[in-house]
């Protein structure tokens, strides 16, 4: 295979941000609340222990609604980007960005996703945000569907899995497209729309003590189907509405290694693969695998299918697969007396050749170039890394940090992507996740931290919130400079 690294001119080197992490002003302007404003900071929680942070009851949902103030919903606060978004891409323009992901969260522009017109102090947050974003010539990449929807839907509608939040996104997605489609190509419906499985509140609203009586894995494929039909059609209205536009996939690459060559262990590495895939399969293919319908059958689910979704969800597949990329795991087929590692609220057998993240995730460069090359193979559309990076504790230090872990991740990751590149992959963009420090998903730690620049707040929501460039920042910007060409 190819040895040196290489990148296309025009690559789209950047960041990514989520609007519920980074944000904050979660009252302001109109804004309802959303599912990601009920999660909480849990300061006694192991921070690995993914499942203790996410379990979500109806109680937790009314508690939250009833709550005025952001205590402990450190996704209230966000890194105050709400205000100091101006800053923050100053700071990006300096490094090069050509691009940042960003999402537009539902509940500014229809607070709790039932209103019939949006709330006009939302619609003009994100076009002085858009409007920045091309002043500065960055080219925004957006998700509409970030872990944001409204938290009403969570105790009127069971999430999801009702089917009458097809139209309530579609109704959001029109004004995004005729509000926003004069500065925005590049977009994306629901992202990791795979974590559904892993935490179906923030995915889906799906608050799971409400299905009592249910198999609660058939309740999540439902509500799966109907975000496939809203994906599917909002891709379709984009089409319309946006001539030129791209839509997008979002997957979470969970990419599995057999533990050994003993065939039973390829066939579970294999399985879990195919499950992972199961979402960018439906999403380019415009349809579900056989062995889905062979699974439902044999597990006796039944996934309502109304009239038209089938071909709707033909119709509107996606012009480019992008996704996620943190770690690699390991399937085994037993595995019994196994060390285990963590990840993207995920865990399993930890692999004995990579290291891990203080947050026990495991780091494999070389998974990103296999990811791009399968996912290119498999698939003959282009391909967007929208996110990747490495969460650890920051010290800052005579207004810096020395955050040398942080360059030596990204250069490796960086060095693997060129080189699947070369490899013939074809490659839209890098946007590194968190590119400033932002609230951590799975765990709602500000000290979790993931930018090339440094936000002075805490974990409680004390501090100044002010910008620090890091050491990364710097080795960012060169290798942006470069085209890639300077590690
Ligand atoms: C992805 C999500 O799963 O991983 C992001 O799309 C998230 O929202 C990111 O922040 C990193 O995870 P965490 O839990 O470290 O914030």
């Amino acid at each position: 295979g190819p040895t040196a690294p290489s990148f296309p001119p025009g690559f789209l080197w950047g960041g990514a941000l989520a609007g519920n992490q980074c944000e904050g002003a979660w009252d302001v302007g109109g804004k309802g609340l959303s599912v990601a404003d009920a999660t909480t900071y849990k300061p006694r929680l192991d921070p690995t222990d993914y499942q203790g942070a996410h379990t979500v009851t109806t109680a937790d949902v009314q508690a939250a609604l009833a709550h005025e103030g952001t205590g402990m919903y450190p996704k209230r606060r966000g890194n105050d980007f709400y205000h100091r978004y101006a800053e923050d891409l100053d700071l990006m323009q300096e490094m090069g960005f050509r691009s940042l992901r960003v999402s537009i969260q539902w509940t500014r522009l229809f607070p709790t996703g039932e209103e019939l017109e949006p709330n006009a102090e939302g619609v003009a947050f994100y076009h002085r945000l858009f409007a920045a974003m091309r002043e500065r010539d960055i080219e925004p990449v957006v998700t509409l569907h970030h872990y944001e929807q409204p938290l009403t839907f969570s105790i009127d509608r069971k999430g999801w899995h009702e089917r009458a939040l097809v139209d309530h996104f579609l109704r959001f997605a029109r004004v995004c497209f005729e509000e926003y489609g004069q500065y925005v190509t590049y977009w994306l419906t629901f992202n990791e729309i795979d974590s559904i499985f892993r935490h179906s509140f923030t995915t889906a609203g799906i608050v799971l003590d409400q299905f009592a009586g249910m198999d609660t894995e058939e309740a999540v494929y439902q509500a799966l189907h109907h975000q496939f039909v809203a994906a599917a059609k909002t891709a379709t209205l984009m089409r319309e509405l946006v001539p030129g536009a791209q839509m997008g996939v979002m997957l979470t690459r969970t990419l599995h290694y057999a533990m050994t060559c003993h065939p039973d262990d390829a066939l579970v590495a294999l399985r879990t693969n195919r499950e992972n895939f199961l979402y960018s399969d439906v999403q380019v293919r415009g349809e579900y695998p056989t062995w889905l319908h062979e699974e439902w059958a044999r597990k006796g689910f039944h996934v309502d299918i109304a009239d038209g979704d089938l071909e709707a969800m033909k119709d509107g597949t996606v012009d480019y697969v992008s996704f996620s990329y943190y770690m690699s795991m390991v399937s085994t087929r037993d595995d019994t007396g196994m060390q285990k590692v963590s990840g993207n609220l995920t865990s399993g057998a930890k692999n004995p050749y990579l290291d891990v993240t203080e947050w026990n995730w495991q780091i494999d460069p070389k998974g990103l170039r296999y990811s791009l090359t399968e996912l290119y193979d498999r698939y003959q559309l282009p391909l967007f890394i929208v996110e990747n990076g490495v969460g650890a504790r920051d010290v800052l230090e005579d207004g810096t940090v020395q955050d040398d872990y942080r360059i030596e991740y990204f250069r490796q990751h960086i060095e693997q992507i060129g080189l699947a590149i070369a490899d013939g992959a074809q490659v839209l963009g890098y946007t590194p996740w968190g590119c400033v420090d932002i609230v951590s998903m799975s765990t709602c730690q500000m000290s979790k931290r993931y930018g090339f620049v440094y936000v002075d707040a805490d974990d409680e929501g004390n501090g100044t919130f002010d910008r620090f460039r890091k050491k990364s920042f710097d080795w960012y910007r060169r290798v942006i400079a470069t085209n890639g060409g300077d590690l």
